[in-house]
């Protein structure tokens, strides 16, 4: 056995690095130990950190039964329940991803484009003129309506903000770095972080139930909302999902798509406005769809540079820096004789600023996806093989949305100050301070926008 080189075993330091300076720490040491190093982070298996497409092709080609994605997600299960499709692992999370797929097809999403149109005006109205604001937060306030529209299907204004208001509260408690770690997941009374975090979550428990059950007794005929289909669907035997399989599938499905989704569209944001040229030809693109019909879900589907700017923006600054399989068995992997229990961690991060593949790896230049087609092993912002991020249709469909339409109604403007770099927010990086901006002007909503 050949273990790649790495830095000796200073875990309390890696895993403050790791914590709170993710990005700077793996560029340092991919300089120093090449493309492929070894990380010992805590409580986490040994990680095998690779950025070589040939070698991620070789993770991202094996079978579910050799690679484990769900023990290296394992600090998430207080958070999202031991039957969520992260966490499962072999047969099992072959089953419920089948089962969980289906309501997540590109086409379906076009169900979703007036809602999530809609959503976006109703938000922009309310955005303060002329004055500073992080727009990470009403970004948030985006994608946690649209899952409980779309994945809920909450029809109810009322029931929608009350349940909303409640999952943001718990989604902000658990934001915190520290509660991935195991040692600090003790309910030491309603004051701790974790007892605080546990209140919170039974409540939200109690309500996700109540949904579940009152949703599988009115009926779920003729409706679209993936809550509903997720109701109907059997695997081969005829077996549905359990009210705990559904439980943990939605707070999967909320876990998954909300904060990554926001920081997503905050990320685009920062650079569109960072970058005049790219301003410029992606406002070109927006009137262009204005004077053909208006900003609506067929057309802004079709809009190729906003695509673009999207790809670039999560080449440069995708939310979840790696992802990582636990072998089962010893397997040889990027030329390394490797042994089981280690993981394998394709850096998102480090692939997507790799020189051999992106040209000027570090310039913001959206135009380099309109020119050639990247491989699932050069660009992989949603990860990839059998544990592919099922979201990521809707994701891209919903970004392209609320992008589209906060352009075609406001004139936003990155806020002078402080730099925005990446600040971690439990799973996801983020822009630091929220990204600040000023909406210098607003236009009227048009008439035909409504849900
Ligand atoms: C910009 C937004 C998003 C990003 C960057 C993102 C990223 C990711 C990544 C990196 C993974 C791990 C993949 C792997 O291990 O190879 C993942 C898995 C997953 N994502 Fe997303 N995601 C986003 C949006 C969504 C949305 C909108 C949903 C659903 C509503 C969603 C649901 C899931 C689920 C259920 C998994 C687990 C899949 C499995 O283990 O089989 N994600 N996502």
């Amino acid at each position: 056995m050949t273990l790649p080189p790495g830095p000796q075993r200073t875990t309390a330091v890696h895993l403050w690095r790791w914590l709170w300076r993710p990005f700077p720490f793996l560029e340092e040491c991919r300089a120093r130990y090449g493309e492929t190093f070894l990380l010992h982070i805590a409580s986490m298996p040994p990680l095998v950190i690779m950025s070589n497409p040939e070698h991620i092709r070789e993770v991202f080609a094996a079978n579910g039964d050799d690679m484990h994605a769900g023990e290296v997600a394992i600090a998430l299960r207080p958070f999202l329940g031991a039957r969520s499709l992260i966490l499962l692992d072999g047969p099992e999370h072959m089953r419920m991803r089948k089962l969980v797929l289906p309501p997540f097809h590109g086409e379906r999403m076009q169900a979703y484009g007036r809602d999530i149109v809609a959503i976006t005006h109703d938000a922009v109205d309310a955005w303060p003129l002329g004055e500073r604001f992080a727009v990470q937060r009403p970004m948030q306030r985006i994608t946690m309506e649209v899952i409980l529209r779309t994945v809920f299907g909450l029809d109810e204004a009322g029931s929608r903000e009350r349940i909303g208001a409640m999952l943001e509260d718990l989604l902000e408690t658990a934001t915190w770095p520290p509660l991935l770690v195991p040692a600090v997941q003790k309910d030491l009374g309603a004051w701790s972080p974790w007892g605080r975090y546990q209140r919170k979550a039974a409540r939200a428990n109690e309500t996700l139930l109540g949904e579940i059950h009152r949703r599988r007794e009115a009926g779920t005929a003729g409706r679209v909302d993936i809550l509903s289909m997720l109701l109907d669907v059997r695997d081969e035997q005829g077996n549905g999902l359990t009210e705990e399989d559904l439980r943990d599938q939605l707070v999967t499905l909320l876990v998954a798509g909300h904060e990554t989704t926001a920081t997503s569209l905050a990320w685009t944001l920062h650079w569109v406005l960072g970058d005049e040229r790219v301003r410029r030809r992606l406002d070109a693109e927006v009137s262009e769809a204005q004077r053909d019909g208006g900003i609506t879900p067929e057309r802004v589907a079709k809009m190729e540079y906003l695509d673009a700017v999207i790809r670039e923006a999560m080449r440069l600054r995708p939310v979840i820096p790696l992802v990582g399989r636990v072998l089962q068995k010893p397997m040889r992997i990027g030329g390394y004789d490797l042994p089981a229990g280690v993981a394998v961690a394709p850096s998102i991060y480090l692939t997507h600023r790799n020189p051999a593949v992106f040209d000027d790896p570090t310039r913001f230049r959206p135009e380099r996806f309109l020119e050639r087609k990247y491989a699932p092993t050069e660009w992989f912002p949603f990860g990839g093989g059998v544990r592919r991020c099922i979201g990521m249709a809707f994701a891209l469909y919903e970004m392209k949305m609320v992008l589209a339409t906060v352009l075609a109604r406001v004139d936003l403007r990155a806020a002078p100050g402080r730099p925005v770099v990446p600040v971690r927010r439990a799973i996801t990086l983020s822009p630091s301070q929220g990204m600040p901006v000023i909406m210098a002007s607003r236009w009227p909503r048009p008439a035909t926008a409504t849900a």
